[in-house]
């Protein structure tokens, strides 16, 4: 596994923003998806692709198409404040839910949802998740995509624990990591510190 911290200045100012406790829910969603851009842009740059001969209104050119099949997947619920962004980028992803909350008292991942097209129909699966704190959710979410036959997944955070980090080595030492922060460590009550609270709740304002 590797694990691609970005360190980009842009990346840097705006997730100090993101943070930010003062920051209000549409400046949090935007900044969300800025910075997924980013990490998106990021977490693609080996993709293969197919050459593709075109025209412009000059002459033929040597162009190229993504080879991939992109899957998109989110974790429920705050992983949606990522989608737009990277379906901006790659408008020919296809979209996989998958929906888990963790247990307050156990952090422990609670599964509650998905339809994924069994046998898979991507390449290529991109989990995005803003946070990564014991790991629960993120291992349980690409068990699953395994489970259905995805062999290519990579996973796109915001801000993680080296607590996750960890477990994701050892439960998924197949899957390298994109993050804007790697974080100093989880709290008594599993967040991370100092993070930037309930991402899910401040996307969504709940
Ligand atoms: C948050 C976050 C991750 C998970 C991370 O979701 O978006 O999915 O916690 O924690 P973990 O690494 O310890 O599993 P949450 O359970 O709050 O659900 P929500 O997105 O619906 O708010
Ligand atoms: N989930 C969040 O939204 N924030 C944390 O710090 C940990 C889990």
């Amino acid at each position: 596994m590797t694990l691609h911290v970005c360190e980009h200045p842009i990346v840097e100012h705006k997730l100090t923003r993101l943070r930010d406790e003062d920051s209000p829910p549409a400046l949090f969603r935007h900044l969300t998806s800025e910075i997924t851009q980013v990490l998106i842009v990021e977490a693609t740059a080996d993709l293969e692709t197919i050459p593709e001969i075109r025209r412009t209104p000059l002459a033929d050119f040597d162009g190229a198409r993504l080879a991939d099949r992109i899957g998109l997947v989110p974790i429920l619920r705050a992983g949606l404040g990522m989608v737009e962004a990277a379906q901006n980028l790659i408008p020919t992803s296809r979209v996989l839910h998958i929906g888990l909350f963790r247990d307050e008292d156990t952090l422990e991942p609670v599964y509650y949802y998905d339809k994924l097209p069994e046998p898979p129909n991507i390449d290529l699966a991109l989990v995005l998740d803003p946070m990564l704190a014991t790991g629960g959710s993120a291992i349980a979410a690409i068990s699953r995509l395994k489970e259905t036959g995805i062999e290519r997944i990579r996973f796109i955070g915001l801000i993680a624990a080296p607590e996750g980090v960890e477990a994701m080595e050892e439960a998924h030492p197949d899957v390298d990591i994109w993050l804007a922060s790697l974080d100093d460590h989880l709290n008594e009550v599993g967040y991370i510190v100092p993070g930037l609270g309930d991402a899910g709740d401040r996307i969504m304002d709940t």
